[in-house]
């Protein structure tokens, strides 16, 4: 059997193979609630054959919302439409994860297709805040309010209270979002950060709201259950956060209680000039991490061959592959990977509905 496609064990869960969705964000709620269209987009992504489904990026409080069509977690009504996508996923038998997250400075924008700005002033915008009040810039011009403590405690709050409801509503597996510029890394990144309480500053400061926030979701999201962390691991900028402070940071977390890492890299500034774009070129990054860190990592970005996808997990790189935009162009990515791989009727990843007309 291909490594790609052998079961990995996370806790109480298994997956059935390594394979796994990346959270994309579908600006397609209504106050937060998921509508048939993440029915479809999910669901159609189970029937794939993913191992593990992970839900866009979900918002912990409505402030936290990226657009107006962001996902939420911040009241019960949202929980009921979720159990419905959540027992259709499972029933095809991937796992269902979610992402959750605050959008911090990045908040009260459009959806990237409306325009992607900062919400003008007839389209509903909202107060945003970070950790301090500096603007991310170029498209994202809004100066946000700096945090109080009281702002931090209560968004340390809503993480918990959503994780709560994560778990109310289905989901097994759940990924704090400190990833791409949003308040948890802008937390984390001098770039972002220049509080000068214990929140900022030194690395310790700077990791303060990230292991309480962990730990405040850590302590309601049951111990069997795997409980992962989005980081950009590198903001590769002069001065921004990096891959040695990260796996400081990891293995902080590591000792609280961090079962899965999603590496994850960049978006703290509108600059992205640096980036070595490249098919994998997360991937050496990512498995030094799991070496350094001692945990199980996916590993993600630019990751299309299904060879390329399998010799991550066989060279032992990481123990998944983190999948967005293939995942768009193709649900059956899962199916048609195994068959490239050689794997043993590979229609059997399918639902029976599809798979008893398929012979190979
Ligand atoms: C439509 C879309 C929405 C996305 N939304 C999220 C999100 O909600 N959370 C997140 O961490 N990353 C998000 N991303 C980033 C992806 O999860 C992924 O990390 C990135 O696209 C790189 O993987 P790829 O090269 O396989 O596309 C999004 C990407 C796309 C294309």
């Amino acid at each position: 059997m291909p490594a790609l496609f052998t079961p990995l064990a996370l806790k109480s869960v298994t997956l059935r193979n390594r394979v796994i969705v990346s959270p994309m964000c579908q600006y397609s709620s209504e106050e937060g609630k998921a509508t048939d269209w993440h029915l479809v987009h999910l669901g159609a992504r189970a029937v794939g054959g993913a191992g593990l489904v992970i839900a866009e990026a979900t918002a912990v409080s409505p402030e936290g919302r990226i657009s107006h069509g962001d996902a939420g977690l911040w009241n019960d009504a949202q929980i009921e439409p979720l159990q419905r996508i959540n027992r259709f996923v499972e029933q095809h038998g991937a796992v269902a994860g979610v992402q959750i997250g605050h959008a911090g400075r990045k908040a009260s924008a459009q959806r990237p297709w409306e325009g992607d700005k900062h919400l003008g002033p007839d389209e509903k915008p909202w107060p945003i805040l970070a950790p301090s009040a500096v603007a991310f810039g170029a498209y994202l011009p809004v100066t946000p309010a700096a945090m109080s403590k009281d702002d931090i405690v209560r968004v340390r709050g809503n993480f918990a209270a959503a994780a709560k409801r994560a778990l109310a509503a289905g989901y097994r597996f759940l990924e704090l979002h400190f990833a791409h510029g949003y308040l948890a890394h802008e937390f984390f990144s001098p770039l972002a950060n220049q509080r000068s309480d214990e929140y900022g500053g030194s690395f310790e400061n700077r990791c303060r709201f990230l292991v309480e926030t962990f730990d405040a979701v850590r302590a309601v999201w049951p111990e069997h259950l795997p409980l992962a962390v989005r980081l950009s691991v590198t903001d590769w900028a002069e001065g921004g956060v990096t891959v040695e402070e990260s796996i400081e940071l990891l293995k902080k977390l590591k000792g609280r209680g961090l079962d899965f890492i999603d590496v994850s890299q960049g978006f703290v500034t509108p600059d992205i000039s640096k980036i070595p774009w490249g098919p994998g070129f997360m991937v050496p990054t990512t498995a030094r991490i799991r070496r350094e860190v001692g945990l199980p990592c996916g590993a993600g970005w630019m990751i299309s061959e299904p060879a390329a996808a399998d010799a991550i997990v066989q060279d032992g790189h990481a123990d998944g592959v983190i999948l967005a935009r293939e995942m768009l162009k193709d649900p059956y990515w899962p199916f048609h990977a195994a068959k490239a791989l050689g794997v043993d009727k590979p229609q059997q990843l399918l639902p029976v509905q599809y798979s008893h007309w398929l012979k190979r």
